[in-house]
């Protein structure tokens, strides 16, 4: 499983063949600048909430690609009216996709449209892909259901909000790490605005000392799990 940074909360998965985003807000990023949303493969796209923030490019993406758009009950019923193609799910329910099982878990957030419209309650994504298990958290406060995720499942990476006001700072993701007990942590949602900058080197550090490893990637990077 390959997993490419493009900034913010974005996110590509690569299992086998077949390519997954996650939350596209690239075009506004000007620190994701050198990425072309036009060039980028996509057959899924999983969205956690609607906010803008992660879901700018959904519309251009899911056009040009005809990527299925996966996300909860609301945010697919709004994708159905621009004639995309969506699976809607809802908290605590799981699919097998050909990729691998999505479950669609709690995150403690908000999730409105950038009009004001609802989005439905936000959540995140365990993948159990092929070998290799993987949990997004989107945008979330640190919550005791995050606890019931290694009950059922063995991960090998956590993606976590690092950024602070909006959702969890690093202490909060280094205690949400215990939860999910997976001491490798790649951090998102940090440095895309002023609200969320962080020092990279104490939040390393800080991880480093409780025997975690935090990664952030540069956007555009990537890493293997
Ligand atoms: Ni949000
Ligand atoms: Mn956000």
């Amino acid at each position: 499983m390959k997993i490419t940074f493009y900034g913010h909360a974005s996110l590509g998965i690569q299992i086998k063949d077949i390519h997954i985003l996650v939350d596209p807000f690239i075009t506004p990023n000007e620190k994701a600048a050198h990425i072309d949303i036009s060039k980028l493969k996509a057959d899924y796209i999983l969205v956690t909430h609607a906010h803008q923030d992660h879901i700018v490019d959904v519309e251009a993406i899911a056009k040009r690609t005809g990527a299925q758009v996966i996300s909860n009950f609301e945010i697919i019923n709004h994708y159905n009216t621009l004639g995309i193609n969506g699976h809607p799910m809802n908290h605590g329910g799981k699919w097998d996709f050909e990729f691998g099982t999505v479950k669609y878990v709690n995150a403690v957030h908000t999730s409105s449209f950038p009009d004001g419209s609802y989005g439905g309650q936000p959540g995140g994504f365990v993948i159990e892909g092929e070998q290799k298990n993987i949990y997004i958290a989107g945008d979330t406060a640190l919550t005791f259901d995050m606890k019931l995720i290694p009950l059922q499942t063995k991960l090998d990476l956590a993606i976590l909000p690092i950024g602070d006001n909006f959702t969890m700072g690093i202490d909060d993701a280094i205690l949400a790490s215990d939860f999910v007990a997976c001491d490798k942590v790649l951090g998102y949602h940090f440095d895309t605005f002023g609200y969320i900058e962080i020092d990279h080197e104490q939040a390393k550090r800080k991880f480093f000392e409780k025997n975690k490893d935090l990664i952030l990637l540069p956007i555009g990077g990537a890493l293997e799990v």
